[in-house]
């Protein structure tokens, strides 16, 4: 018997996105929120350099509107970058209304901002060097002293139930969502009158990733399952400078370092990047990435060098007090020296199709936040762009949700059914698959490509698809295998969509194609069970 709950709204995720939708929801709807490990976890808690806005009165929207497409390389989409760059302002005065710390200075005990690669003012606002922990102590607490807001914590979405699948006749609809209670490996329902997918993103599908390990692409695979259609997928960003240490499970080193001084240098000390860029360090990150990439694989080296030991120590500790402590953790002082840094995934640009409301193909099913495609980043992000748009389209998607009425109906879901299916003897398939994928998605889906690359890469896919769906129809479900399942259908449509794209651009960059089409569009996949038909000449379906 599997236990039901019942709420207005579910949403899948307590990053900013799931936390900004509650809060804005919960005074007149009850909500639950579900976390597949401790509340906290998740990308949001580890962000560091801040939230892109125009603050300053030296700065424009015109600017931030600019700088985001030519970051994006042009694939934005301008509708949805003016809506996000507009709101930007008041998505920051509700943090701060929310009791967010962002750092002030001076006299005038002014915000600080600070600046990022491919911003042409500085207009990153921020916590110290840890904004994400920052937003997400302030919003859980606020939502946790919420009495309309349950938290489940460990709690696995598995998919999204929709009346379609239950066979229910009328336009499809989503009506809950089933999850794996990981305390007592039982699978629950939740049932909502709307859905919303805020899970992160899936940049655990590679190797080396500055992602916690909740970024397994699970929104994104229960939306295409459930008839969702996804785009620009091919767009995986590469923070260009995470700590390279083993030890450090690549800690990521703030672009606000490059922000404030920091320079890139080969290991005899020479700096690289004005052959690439006349940017240099400031150059958008998709470019600053593809030139370490560059300098690494022609050098044989393993890691470049970032160096702002020439800042006063004090300005450096008291701006990035947590890189400064973590890295000294490892043996490198930053006030003294240069420290390593390698590349490593970093965020999902492409996601599950929504409109400005966060609204997914399908009835009563959003998605926000990494999960989500909104068309603001184009073939890559602009650095500090993605906690802004967590905001923006978090808000959206709840003013939209409170002016629905829907039908306040007891749709029956039925318990989840396991009993064809028994223990797995051989959990060690799991492991050996798991590896496998990260490490070819590494090796031949990363930060350069190839035809011949993303063939290899796609017949080992394929193979796991089968192996893995013939370990679902017969094993019980764990958190391992769930997420097994999602990164290989994320693994399969970033390699889809980087085959389908015959040009460089932004985040794709292939040997074959090394150069940009003249015209460009995104890339929108489209899966066999998708029933609505919201067509719309400016995508390229496949
Ligand atoms: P997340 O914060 O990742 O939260 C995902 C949530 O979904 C978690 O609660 C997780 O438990 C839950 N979840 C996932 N799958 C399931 C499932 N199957 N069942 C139940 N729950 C599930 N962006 C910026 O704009 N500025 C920055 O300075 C910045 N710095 C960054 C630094 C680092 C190290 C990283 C990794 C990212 C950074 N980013 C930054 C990107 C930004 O932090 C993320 O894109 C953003 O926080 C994503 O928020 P989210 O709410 O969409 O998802
Ligand atoms: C960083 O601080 O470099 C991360 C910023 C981002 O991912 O937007």
């Amino acid at each position: 018997m599997s236990r039901h709950y019942k709420h207005d709204i579910v949403i899948i995720g307590a990053g900013a996105a799931g936390l900004t939708l509650a809060l804005e929801l919960a005074d007149c709807h009850r909500v639950a929120i579900l976390t597949k490990a401790d509340i906290r976890e998740g990308s949001t808690l580890y962000a560091q350099g801040g939230v892109a806005a125009v603050l300053s009165d030296k700065d424009t929207t015109e600017s931030h509107i600019n700088d985001t497409i030519d970051a994006g390389a042009g694939l934005g989409d301008p509708e949805a970058i003016r809506f996000t760059v507009e709101h930007s302002k008041e998505s920051i005065d509700w943090l701060i209304n929310q009791g967010v710390p962002f750092t002030r200075y001076g006299e005038k005990d002014e915000y600080h901002l600070t600046k990022e690669g491919g911003h042409s003012h500085r207009r990153i606002i921020h916590s110290a060097d840890a904004t994400g922990l920052a937003i997400s102590k302030t919003l859980i607490k606020n939502a946790t002293n919420h009495p309309n807001i349950d938290f489940f914590p460990d709690r696995v979405a598995i998919d999204v139930v929709t009346t379609k699948k239950l066979g229910l006749a009328g336009p499809n609809r989503a009506v809950g969502v089933y999850a794996l209670n990981l305390k007592d490996d039982l699978v629950e329902v939740f049932h909502g009158r709307f859905i919303s997918l805020a899970c992160g993103g899936s940049s655990k599908v590679y190797l080396y990733t500055s992602n916690p390990d909740t970024a397994s692409g699970d929104g994104i695979a229960m939306a295409w399952r459930a008839g969702c259609r996804v785009g620009n997928m091919e767009f995986n960003q590469f923070h260009p400078t995470c700590l390279y240490d083993a030890k450090a499970k690549t800690f990521l080193i703030s672009e606000a370092v490059r922000g404030e001084g920091g320079k890139l240098l080969l290991p005899d000390g020479t700096a690289f990047m004005s052959k690439f860029d006349k940017r240099e360090e400031l150059a958008p990150r998709d470019i600053v990435a593809r030139a370490i990439d560059h300098e690494m694989k022609r050098l044989g080296i393993h890691h470049v060098l970032l160096d702002i030991s020439h800042k006063d120590p004090e300005f450096i500790k008291e701006h990035f007090p947590t890189i400064y402590k973590r890295c000294l953790e490892y043996g490198h002082d930053m006030t003294k020296e240069p420290i390593p840094v390698v590349p490593a995934a970093h965020y999902t640009c492409g996601g599950v199709v929504v409109d400005q409301h966060s609204a997914t193909d399908i009835s009563n099913l959003y998605a926000i936040g990494e999960t989500a495609y909104t068309g603001l980043h184009g073939a890559n992000r602009l650095a500090s762009n993605s906690l802004l748009e967590c905001i923006v389209f978090a808000r959206s998607a709840a003013s939209h949700i409170a002016t629905i009425q829907t039908l306040n109906d007891d749709i029956s879901i039925p318990d989840w059914d396991d009993s064809k299916v028994t223990d797995s003897d051989e959990d060690v398939v799991i492991t050996h698959n798991w590896q496998e994928l990260r490490r070819f998605m590494w090796d031949y889906v990363g930060i350069v490509r190839t035809d011949k690359r993303l063939l290899r890469a796609k017949h080992r896919v394929d193979l796991l698809l089968s192996e893995i769906q013939e370990f679902y129809a017969n094993y019980k479900v764990s958190n391992d295998l769930l997420e097994l399942r999602n990164l290989a259908m994320v693994a399969d449509l970033i390699i889809r969509s980087a085959m389908s794209r015959k040009e460089s651009r932004g985040l794709h960059f292939t040997l074959d194609y090394p150069n940009k089409l003249a015209d460009s569009k995104p890339t929108i996949l489209v899966p066999n069970n998708r029933d609505t038909a919201k067509t719309e000449d400016n995508y390229v379906e496949r």
